[in-house]
């Protein structure tokens, strides 16, 4: 006998690596939660390869993709049409592919960011002092954002200073923005600080003087791991008023995702109780 049902829509995230990624697993619960049927799988891209990897998904009936590192530049430079933040995010996170090859590019990481810090943890961030460390792709995505919530002050500092004082140039129309190096920050406090470098995937802490962090600051790694990550660890010790990881981060910018492809917006709190709770 035939399935008469029909085909269902297909999604998918691609980058490398992809094997260990949570997307799968969050979009079926987001699937399962609004009775939208669709599929949604992990695909292994390299870098070079992304416009052919598109283009066959296309022709196997795909609807959108989520892309992550290290593609996520890539994605930006092969689409057709871009959303104002990815454009000025010069990455992008989500495509919604259709059949014309017209691929809309959006970039969710940030307004997922700002969802998790405002809603779920209840943080205000107007007329805050931020620290965002790192200037690559992950802390450019997020800087817009957090500037439309009008702080009243957002320091990028990083390991490489003109980095992220390129990065304070490009955003400075929305708001008051300075670049720094870590070493810049000393004698400064700040209420949030946001860790958006790569260090926590390989263990380490940036090197920030220990003035950044009072017994006020709230301190958040946009990294997730099922432990707490080293910046974590380092923020608990300098008796940091909050600790958080990029879990919510990560299902916020997913629920964004969601949202654009399928106009249906998921409930997000049963997902990270699922998350953290896998058994
Ligand atoms: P992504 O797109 O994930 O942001 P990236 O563009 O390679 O990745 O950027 C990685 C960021 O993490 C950079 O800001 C990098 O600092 P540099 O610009 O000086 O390279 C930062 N980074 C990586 N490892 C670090 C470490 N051990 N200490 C401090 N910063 C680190």
């Amino acid at each position: 006998m035939t399935d008469s049902r029909p085909v269902m829509d297909r999604y998918a995230v691609m980058g490398n690596p992809v094997a260990h990624s949570k997307s799968p697993r969050i979009h079926s619960l987001f699937a399962r939660q609004t009775a939208q049927r669709l599929q949604y799988e992990a695909i292994r891209v390299g870098s070079g390869n992304l416009a052919a990897a598109i283009d066959d998904f296309l022709s196997a009936g795909g609807k959108g993709l989520n892309i992550t590192v290290p593609l996520k530049e890539e994605a930006w430079a092969l689409a057709q049409s871009r959303s104002g933040r990815a454009e000025r995010a010069g990455a992008v996170n989500t495509l919604v592919l259709d059949q014309s090859g017209n691929h809309f590019a959006d970039n969710t990481d940030g307004a997922g960011l700002a969802r998790d810090l405002l809603h779920n943890h209840g943080c205000t961030l107007q007329q805050k002092r931020l620290l965002l460390v790192g200037a690559g792709g992950a802390a450019r995505g997020v800087i817009e954002p957090l500037l439309l919530e009008q702080p009243s002050l957002l320091v990028i500092a990083n390991r490489t200073a003109e980095k992220a004082v390129e990065l304070a140039r490009l955003f400075c129309d929305f708001g008051h923005t300075e670049g720094c190096g870590l070493d810049d920050v000393a004698g400064q406090s700040f209420d949030l600080i946001i860790n958006a470098t790569a260090a926590s995937l390989a263990g380490q802490v940036p090197a920030l003087p220990n003035s950044v962090v009072t017994t006020d600051s709230w301190c958040y790694d946009m990294m997730y791991a099922d432990k707490p990550t080293a910046f974590m660890d380092w923020a608990r010790q300098r008796g940091a008023a909050a600790c958080l990881d990029g879990m919510g981060m990560l299902v916020e910018q997913a629920a964004e995702s969601f949202y654009l492809w399928r106009n249906v917006r998921p409930d997000t709190r049963p997902v990270m109780q699922a998350l953290r709770n896998p058994g």
